[in-house]
């Protein structure tokens, strides 16, 4: 699982505030040998107590593209760009776009918090943690979660990973990135669009995360550190077996799915693709949170969802299909 080549350093030296090109940077230690993905000389220490300290060397300002500094709740770039930390710890750096219509509601993040929180996705979850810990080795680094959402995966992620392994969150929805920046003390939390270019610095990420989440293959390429990996989890076929049509639920394209790898193929080449099957046990509480939390809540009638519910048993087990796929950038393989 560890990268097949002698990469450089994953990690960037702190504080460093010049742009870094995406190529290997001058001066940094070349891996031993069998070359790790997370490798570096540590970080720097967190001394204001917040979130984003542990992160802010790898933001990019959205508006210019230079380094950040944290400063009294203050993001701002040396060119007076600034953004106010919110009181909830997460960091707007969304500026100049619209917002996407894609964004989760409120009330699908609190969907997703509920469902998570009871487990279901757990084994999934612990699957993904182990893959980037066999990944990453002992060595720290930085993971950029694309489409966090709550934060869950890449809490149990970072829990997976060296003391040392930061992460950021990142989500056009400031409800799933308020939840984010809660979620573990080693994430920063940012709201930020993935299909604008990602406020995050060259070659930084010692793995870049996309679960369930819109696909940015430029950008992810752009992010990661050389020897880093992305790793890309969706929904397999026969994902929620029966419940599909059960409950009128929109069914995974798996064509799309088809043409958005393809799309990421210009950028990267698959190394490792696995299924992950797990065997999810809902009560009707559960599967009304999961259809809540997910692309059917806008196009099923509340009243006719719960009739539906009512029908099924209780509770009800279904399968929960995923393929987990580990990309290398092609610059890097
Ligand atoms: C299905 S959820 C998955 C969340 C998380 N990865 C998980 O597995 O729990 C998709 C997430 O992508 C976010 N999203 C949708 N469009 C986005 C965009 N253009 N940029 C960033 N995030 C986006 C949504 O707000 C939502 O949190
Ligand atoms: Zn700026």
């Amino acid at each position: 699982m560890r990268s097949p080549r002698t990469g450089r350093s994953a990690w960037p030296v702190p504080g460093d505030r010049a742009p870094v090109p995406a190529g290997p940077a001058p001066g940094r230690a070349a891996l031993p040998r069998g070359g790790r993905a997370w490798s570096g000389p540590g970080r720097t220490r967190r001394d204001d107590g917040g979130v984003l300290q542990d992160v802010i060397d790898h933001l990019a300002c959205p508006v210019c593209r230079d380094g950040l500094g944290l400063a009294e709740r203050t993001v701002r770039c040396p060119n007076g760009h600034a953004f106010d930390v919110a009181r909830q710890g997460y960091v707007s750096l969304l500026a100049g776009s619209r917002g996407a219509g894609t964004a989760d509601t409120p009330e699908m993040v609190a969907a997703r918090e509920r469902f998570l929180a009871a487990g279901h996705y757990a084994p999934l979850a612990a699957r993904v943690a182990g893959l980037a810990a066999e990944l990453a080795g002992d060595a720290p680094g930085l993971v950029v979660d694309a489409g966090a959402g709550t934060g869950y995966l890449l809490a149990r992620v970072l829990d997976a990973l060296a003391p040392d392994a930061a992460g950021i969150a990142l989500d056009i929805s400031k409800h799933a990135i308020r939840r984010a920046a809660r979620a573990h003390p080693r994430i920063g939390a940012v709201v930020a669009d993935v299909w604008r270019p990602l406020p995050v610095r060259d070659g930084r990420a010692a793995l870049v995360t996309n679960v369930f989440a819109p696909r940015n293959g430029p950008e992810f390429a752009r992010v990661l550190a050389p020897g880093g990996a992305l790793l890309v989890v969706t929904p397999g076929p026969g994902h929620l077996g029966g419940l599909v049509d059960a409950l009128g639920l929109l069914s995974v394209d798996q064509e799309k799915e088809r043409r958005l790898a393809a799309s990421l193929s210009r950028f990267f080449t698959i190394i490792t693709e696995v299924t992950e099957e797990i065997s999810l046990t809902l009560d009707h509480d559960a599967v009304e949170a999961m259809v809540r939390m997910g692309p059917s809540a806008h196009h099923v009638d509340p009243a006719a969802l719960r009739r539906r519910i009512g029908d099924l048993p209780d509770p009800s087990v279904v399968p929960g299909l995923f393929r987990i796929t580990i990309w290398k950038p092609n610059r890097g393989i």
